[in-house]
């Protein structure tokens, strides 16, 4: 419940992804003048930036019902089939992590996106014969960490592809200052901007800092949250001040020391620390890549310069 009523609402309300938010008003608003269905929607980028509530508020906005699963969730495609014919004219279907439907299921999905039509096999052999079921118009809103993930068919049927981008450090004290308000949580401006800067572009973990924070306070402190109090307990929490935590660490420094400085394979960095390849790549790398610590090379990937210094570690010859 907490998570929920923290999520905005109205796009009016929604922080941040400013392009993305203004092309999605256009879209809704002449989807609405028409009194059509909205185009499909691919929304992507690493985890924990609003694609979620970003749907919710297509769905509110649209002023339609919003079905919500995931691509592994739809086993069969019955399961699919089920979803579908159960849609009223209008509505949204949310499919988090699209890039993991299986093959038969995203077979199903391209005529309903389509021709907003059902293609259904019945008896086997050879009486097998296949009925075409009308659906009513809809919007399919999916979401992924990267477009690349997935296949060429599927990105292909998407009207609208919005890319979700990391959030500045003024956004993220605004969403936490606008947190605080909600949960009646006692916190100055400068703690605010602190848990910010340490939350990796990240309204997510802004918003689970800010949890972690506040138990510091109402322990260790009168409850208020301080610049000194947020400044503790994020270090308490292994958060460095550019919001790197030990997983972060443990990677650079598997980069700088055990592979010297030389540009190595995600696998062999991922083997290396052992985390998955798919974890380094969708949640770590992304943001290490946007505060220009790694480089990724034809031959490999790289700590820079900044890193080094950022780690206190003495920069290699190249
Ligand atoms: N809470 C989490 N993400 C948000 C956003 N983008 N805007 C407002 N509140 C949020």
């Amino acid at each position: 419940a907490m998570e929920l009523s923290l999520r905005p609402r109205y796009l009016a309300e929604y922080i941040g992804q400013s392009k993305a938010k203004e092309n999605l008003k256009i879209y809704i608003d002449a989807a609405k003048m028409r009194k059509e269905a909205l185009d499909h929607v691919l929304l992507y980028g690493p985890p924990g930036l609003g694609k979620t509530t970003l749907s919710n508020i297509i769905a509110n906005e649209l002023g339609v019902n919003l079905r919500t699963t995931s691509g592994p969730a739809i086993e069969r495609p019955g399961d699919l089939a089920a979803l579908l014919t159960n849609l009223q004219e209008g509505d949204v279907l949310f499919i988090d992590e699209i890039h993991r439907l299986h093959r038969t299921v995203e077979e199903v999905l391209y005529p309903a996106m389509e021709d907003f039509a059902l293609d259904i096999m019945i008896g086997k052999g050879p009486s097998a014969r296949s009925v075409r079921l009308d659906l009513p118009p809809f919007t399919l809103i999916g979401a992924t960490t990267r477009a690349g993930l997935l296949s060429a068919p599927l990105r292909d049927r998407f009207g609208v592809i919005s890319r979700l981008e990391f959030y500045t450090v003024d956004e993220l004290a605004y969403i936490v200052s606008r947190s605080a308000e909600i949960f009646d949580i006692a916190i100055i401006g400068e703690a605010s901007e602190e848990i910010a800067m340490r939350s990796r572009g990240t309204p997510r973990i802004a918003n689970r800092l800010l949890k972690r924070v506040r138990d510091y306070a109402q322990v260790r402190g009168d409850g208020i949250i301080t610049h000194e109090i947020a400044k503790s307990a994020l270090e308490l929490q292994q958060v460095d001040p550019v919001g790197l935590d030990s997983i972060d660490h443990k990677m650079l420094l598997a980069m700088m020391t055990t592979f010297a400085g030389r540009p190595v394979g995600l696998d062999t960095i991922a083997a290396s620390i052992g985390e998955e390849s798919q974890t380094i790549e969708d949640v770590y790398e992304p943001y290490l890549m946007q505060i220009g610590f790694l480089q990724r090379t034809p031959r490999g990937r790289i700590a820079t310069d900044q890193a080094y210094r950022h780690l206190g570690m003495p920069i290699p010859e190249r």
